[in-house]
């Protein structure tokens, strides 16, 4: 069915703290705006009007590129003036049209959600989605403890649905001597019908810290894990010291590469960006270019952390194998740790180093190169 969509962004997410205003922090990659927004046009909302401070529209307009076309508005100094402001920029579609209004401090919004409001409003002015309350009720007043019946009592949640001429006339009738926590209260007081339709936990609003603690576990279920391989190899030459994992080590030879040849470093680049399917490190740094001649090989890899952390990702852990006779890796694998760790922003116990010999077999055993092998495992958000 056709709807319009009103998300209100425009709070100032005080009890929520962190500074930014909550719609525009990140849960699981995105903005938390963003995963309603996606759910409502997965349900069909055209157009979603998303209200947003008046500070906020640059903040807004970057968070939410890429995603479903909105139409942003600027929001007022209350819940009430912003939802006006959302229903102004309706004001060409007629009384009988539906409009859902939904907060977007709720981010696990699902199209079955939608798609139950919908149908619970029926032809009445109004419905929401609420739950009974199943907590025991307690009031303090001057010293007693009450406890008030809950019998009969909900707790009202988003989205609401409306026939937008309901709703146009609740505001304008509404006289805001107190200011109303919903919508359905306006429309309410207009004596327009309100169904109630049955809610969901998951739809609690992010109000205070906790709530962002609880809302990144469930996130967490919204993110695909990742794996990644890479593989290097490079010869022995002449030298006095070798470049492994980003740790020179004295030697008796070098390894012979276009850039430092960190076969270690070059391993986890090319794992890192094999698990983000973002190709190899040959076609992010061609060895054709004379600007990586002799290169640090940590800006491989940072880069490739980069990309990951771009996507609204993060690295779990990364697994580098280093295979030679020569040298003797362990008495280095400490400090190899501390440098992965540190250029790839993750703690250290995110990050292993292994070594092994091949027993004098191959080209390795022969001492005519050194080889290694990586894998990384990333999360991203679905
Ligand atoms: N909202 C809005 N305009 C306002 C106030 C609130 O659009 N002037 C929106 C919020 O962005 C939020 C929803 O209404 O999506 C519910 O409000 P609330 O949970 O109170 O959010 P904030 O007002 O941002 O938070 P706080 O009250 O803690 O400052
Ligand atoms: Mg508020």
């Amino acid at each position: 069915m056709s709807f319009s969509a009103i998300v209100v962004a425009a709070g100032s997410g005080l009890r929520a703290g962190a500074g930014v205003p909550k719609a525009w922090r990140k849960l699981g990659g995105r903005a938390v705006a963003q995963w309603s927004i996606e759910a409502l046009a997965a349900a069909g909302a055209d157009p979603i009007i998303v209200v947003v401070a008046d500070d906020m529209q640059a903040t807004a307009e970057a968070a939410l590129e890429g995603g479903p076309p909105v139409a942003l508005v600027t929001g007022g100094a209350t819940r009430a003036l912003s939802v006006q402001s959302g229903l102004a920029a309706l004001r060409h579609a007629p009384d009988s049209r539906t409009v859902l209004i939904h907060d977007a401090a709720r981010p696990f919004l699902s199209t079955g959600h939608v798609a139950r409001l919908i149908e619970g409003l029926g032809t009445r002015a109004g419905a929401i989605l609420a739950l009974p309350v199943a907590d025991t009720l307690k009031r303090q007043d001057a010293g007693n403890l009450e406890t008030p019946s809950r019998d009969g009592l909900w707790r009202a949640q988003t989205p609401q649905a409306f026939t937008l001429g309901a709703l146009r006339r609740g505001y304008a009738a509404w006289d805001f001597t107190g200011e109303p926590t919903d919508d359905a209260q306006v429309v309410s007081s207009i004596d327009g019908e309100v169904a109630l339709v049955p809610g969901d936990p998951l739809l609690f609003k992010l109000t205070y810290p906790e709530d962002f603690l609880m809302a990144e576990q469930l996130a967490g279920g919204a993110r695909q894990v990742r794996t990644g391989l890479g593989y290097d190899a490079h010869r022995w030459g002449p030298g006095d010291g070798v470049w492994l994992c980003g740790v020179r080590i004295d030697h008796d030879q070098t390894l012979i590469g276009h850039s430092d040849a960190d076969a270690g470093l070059h391993a986890l680049t090319d794992a890192l960006l094999g698990a983000l399917g973002a190709g190899d490190i040959g076609e992010h740094f061609p060895p054709s270019d004379p600007q990586w001649r002799g290169a640090s090989s940590d800006r491989f890899l940072a880069h490739a952390a980069d990309l990951i952390r771009a996507r609204g990702g993060q690295i779990t852990n990364v697994d580098v194998t280093l295979i030679c006779e020569r040298p003797k890796i362990q008495p280095h694998r400490d400090a190899m740790r501390a440098r992965l760790a540190e250029i790839l922003a993750v703690r250290e116990d995110q990050v292993s180093v292994k070594a092994t010999t091949t027993e004098g077999m191959g080209f390795t055993g022969r001492e005519e190169g050194l080889a290694a092998q990586a894998i990384a495992t990333i999360e991203l958000p679905r």
